[in-house]
């Protein structure tokens, strides 16, 4: 297991790396001004509003908020953990990156750390067990597969697309196949491929079955789909989450379909790798599923980043319609004006497969051409419940759609759900229907403050001095004695100390340097918000404003010692010393403002 990685090794490789060549290979950057501007990858959009300064060495989009240092894009944009990003860095230098021995108590933090290394190794074992499976497949001996697949209408083609193999049902033929050595098994376990029982034994996961390799968007194999052909009551089994496979990220068949068609211009999400491997053979190439999970926040990122137009395919039945319900309610806090969302429910007893092999591609397309769009869904499942020819029939829908509606931060979305509910109610003014949501929100105070994007941020002396800093590390040798700050007694001075000394620890640090530092902080996220906040100030006015700042701070030490003075008098009296000190306070103070 390796260490923790060393501070100053962190910072030294930050102020060598360019956060423009990282994130412009990435992203198609413009310089305008001091800063470039790009389309931001974070969220959908058309103009760019995603910028980045090399000075800070930070980005920032005005449209999401995403914001950080060039490990933070990583981490978001790899989806790397810390010790991956900065390996990653490390590894566009040339350079190692150094473990100190992990202690104890540092214990867990060295679990989490997953190197690059093992990611790689990970990726190559993944692709030698895929190989292994469509080898066995190719025997003539695998009679079973071959009569399976033939009775499921799967061909060649489609087979070979999709990179389905075949794990015979042994207990360890794949295992000793594949696994060279005794380290290579352990990866053989990291890679979720083996099973340990009771008694310590460990034979393959995956016996009897027909295997559907799950690829990421770069087109590794990072886990497995199995379908029993051996009756097992486990009809389906999965990788289990492994240093490389995250359920809710990843959608089956989205790497096939974008091999077919970078940009489709529709996804249909269905529920079953048959589903997609079906359709795909049919000619619907652009059907993807969510593993056996339900959609989540992250599935519905993947699918807005790669197209315009999602259709949500489910079972016709009640089941259906409550996974579709909830699906619906994960997607209305990341809706995205511009993307159009159906959902089709198809007939009694037909899953895509089955569906699409009775009516054909045109059929199927034609079917879910007629699905009810998002806001049709929606205030189909709320008028079942509600009496629109009673007051309070009327009463209640409002009150059932409003939490939801409210949800929605996509302007024209939100606009067109409350013209629609507008049109049920009666109601033809969407102001009036804005009040009605405004009224709703202040009988539930501070429980939206952390969803929306960008809520204000009062400007505080505190905020003030930590943001300057963070955004002109330099202004840290405008404070001569540190010590006098920590009398302070103001939420946030903790932090604004640990900032200052870094600052003066480290002369040249820069704002991602000093936001990595404190990536792993429970304040982290105002951190982040602070070192891109738009003071608004001139450059030549920062360091007048800073030591202005400053003496805000400075009289408010002096004022809380007069109060403590001016308490202590009451209680217990004062020294001469003391009665001589709050008389000069009450003095200088009294001169302020
Ligand atoms: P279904 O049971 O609807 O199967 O499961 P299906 O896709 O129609 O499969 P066939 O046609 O009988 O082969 C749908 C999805 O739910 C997950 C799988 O991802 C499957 O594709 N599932 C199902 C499991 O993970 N485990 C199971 O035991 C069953
Ligand atoms: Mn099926």
């Amino acid at each position: 297991m390796k260490g923790l990685i060393p501070r100053d090794f962190i910072l030294d490789l930050l102020a060598r790396t360019n956060i423009l060549d990282v994130i412009g290979k990435r992203v198609k950057m413009k310089k305008k001004g001091n800063n470039y501007f790009g389309c931001c990858p974070f969220h959908d959009e058309k103009t760019a509003s995603f910028s980045l300064s090399e000075k800070k060495q930070i980005y920032y989009c005005f449209g999401c908020g995403a914001s950080g240092s060039v490990v933070n894009f990583l981490m978001q944009y790899e989806r790397l953990s810390f010790p991956e990003a900065i390996e990653e860095i490390a590894s566009m230098q040339g350079i190692r990156v150094p473990y100190t021995e992990s202690e104890n108590n540092q214990g867990d933090q060295a679990k989490q750390i997953e190197s690059r290394n093992e990611r790689r190794d990970l990726y190559s074992l993944m692709a030698k067990i895929t190989d292994f499976y469509q080898q066995q497949l190719a025997l003539s001996t695998s009679e079973d597969a071959h009569r399976y697949l033939e009775q499921r209408g799967l061909n060649r083609e489609i087979i070979n697309r999709y990179k389905i193999g075949y794990a015979p049902n042994e207990w360890r033929l794949t295992s000793q196949n594949v696994v060279k050595s005794k380290d290579e098994l352990a990866l053989y376990d990291r890679a979720g491929m083996l099973v340990t029982n009771d008694s310590g034994n460990q034979y393959d996961r995956f016996r009897g079955r027909i295997m559907f390799p799950i690829r990421d968007r770069q087109g590794n194999v990072i886990a497995f789909g199995g379908r029993t052909i051996i009756n097992d009551s486990a009809k389906y089994i999965n990788s289990p989450e492994t240093p490389i496979f995250h359920k809710g990220f990843q959608l089956y068949g989205l790497y096939e379909a974008q091999e077919v068609n970078r940009n489709p211009d529709k996804l249909i999400v269905v529920e079953g790798y048959m589903d997609v491997v079906s359709l795909a053979q049919y000619g619907i190439d652009y059907a993807v599923a969510a593993l056996g999970t339900s959609t989540s926040e992250e599935h519905i990122k993947l699918l807005f980043r790669a197209t315009d137009s999602v259709i949500f395919s489910y079972d016709g039945d009640n089941a259906g319609r409550n996974a579709a319900w909830r699906a619906l309610n994960v997607l209305l806090p990341c809706l995205i004006d511009g993307k159009e969302i159906t959902f089709a429910f198809l007939p009694q007893d037909e899953d895509p497969d089955s569906f699409v092999r009775k009516v054909g591609k045109d059929g199927f397309e034609d079917y879910i051409k007629k699905a009810p769009n998002l806001s049709e869904f929606l205030f189909d499942e709320l008028l079942k419940q509600v009496d629109l020819k009673t007051a309070e029939g009327r009463a209640k829908l409002s009150s059932l759609a409003i939490p939801l509606l409210e949800q929605v931060k996509a302007k024209v979305f939100r606009l067109n759900l409350l013209q629609e509910l507008g049109r049920y109610l009666g109601l033809l003014d969407v102001s009036q229907i804005e009040k009605l949501i405004a009224a709703n929100q202040n009988k539930g105070e501070n429980t939206t403050i952390d969803s929306s994007p960008l809520p204000k941020m009062k400007l505080t002396t505190m905020r003030i001095l930590i943001g300057l800093l963070l955004q002109y590390p330099n202004l840290a040798k405008m404070v001569s004695d540190i010590n006098v700050i920590r009398q302070v007694n103001l939420a946030g001075i903790e932090i604004f100390i640990e900032l200052l000394e870094l600052c003066q620890q480290y002369p040249n640090i820069t704002t991602a340097q000093l936001l990595t530092e404190c990536i792993n902080r429970p304040y982290y996220k105002q951190l982040n918000r602070l070192a891109t906040w738009e003071y608004h100030y001139q450059d030549d006015e920062i360091e007048s404003i800073f030591s202005h700042t400053l003496k805000e701070l400075y009289d408010n030490i002096l004022a809380q010692r007069q109060d403590e003075l001016i308490a202590k008098e009451r209680v217990s009296g004062l020294s001469t010393a003391e009665k001589k000190e709050l008389a000069t306070l009450i003095l200088v103070l009294s001169k302020k403002d």
